[in-house]
């Protein structure tokens, strides 16, 4: 199964993707994490992407592309993949139905998780992330149990250098001008699966999962 998680900054597609993906069974593939972890190797793709990420921009798609594709073509990808913040552009959602296509696959079900921009900012100022594991903690709804450690590793917490206030505001406007019109888009090709996203991340896994077991139902 291929699925896509579609959503705005903070909406929670990183909390549910790696959930859901334990529970699948599936790769799960962040650009994001991929990106920053670059960053941390100090490789040359960190350093370009890191241009953009500062600014709240999207990375050029030839590099996140490129980057993608290669991770896919890895073996754990071959029973399936929770994409989590790609694609965001068309252009990357072109590149990677061909991609698909060529391989006889094709994109299942496309989760977009809804969540009104006020609640993204309180999220996104108050969310902490593992150094090692990448879990993400928020200071009120999910604090860790011994502050500054994550309940998982114990790694160290950290808050992203993208989660600034004005940064925030840059990376909103770059998805609605730049992502929101994939929402039309996989919406047309009957893809489209609304989750609300508020609520325990419990509850919106259980809405997520159910999203997804209603399509193998419809398919027998
Ligand atoms: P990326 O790392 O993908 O960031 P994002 O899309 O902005 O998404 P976030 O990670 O901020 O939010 P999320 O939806 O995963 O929410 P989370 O689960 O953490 O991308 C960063 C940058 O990399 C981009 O700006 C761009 O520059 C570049 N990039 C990445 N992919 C790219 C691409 N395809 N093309 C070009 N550039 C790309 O949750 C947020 C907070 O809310 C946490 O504190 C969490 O604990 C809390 N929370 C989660 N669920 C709930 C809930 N149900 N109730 C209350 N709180 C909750």
């Amino acid at each position: 199964m291929y699925v896509i998680f579609l959503g705005a900054p903070g909406a929670g597609k990183g909390t549910q993707a790696a959930e859901v993906a334990k529970e699948l069974k599936l790769a799960h593939i962040a650009t994001g994490d991929m990106f920053r972890d670059a960053q941390k190797k100090g490789t040359a793709l960190g350093l370009k992407a890191k241009e953009y990420m500062e600014k709240g921009k999207l990375v050029p798609d030839e590099i996140t592309v490129a980057m993608l594709l290669e991770r896919i073509a890895a073996p754990d990808c071959r029973q399936g993949v929770i994409f989590d913040g790609f694609p965001r552009t068309l252009a990357q959602t072109e590149a990677l139905d061909k991609s698909l296509v060529k391989q006889s696959k094709a994109i299942d079900k496309v989760i977009f998780i809804k969540v009104a921009e006020e609640e993204l900012l309180t999220r996104l100022s108050g969310r902490w992330i593992c150094r090692q594991c990448q879990t993400p903690y928020h200071e009120v709804t999910s604090p860790p149990k011994i502050k500054g450690k994550c309940d998982r590793c114990s790694g160290e917490l950290y808050q992203r250098d993208d989660d600034k206030p004005t940064t925030i505001k840059e990376r909103l406007k770059v998805f609605f001008a730049q992502t929101a019109p994939l929402i039309d888009y996989y919406t047309r090709t009957g893809k489209l699966v609304e989750v609300n996203g508020v609520g325990t991340v419990e509850e919106v896994q259980k809405g997520i999962l159910n999203a997804l077991k209603r399509r193998s139902a419809g398919r027998k």
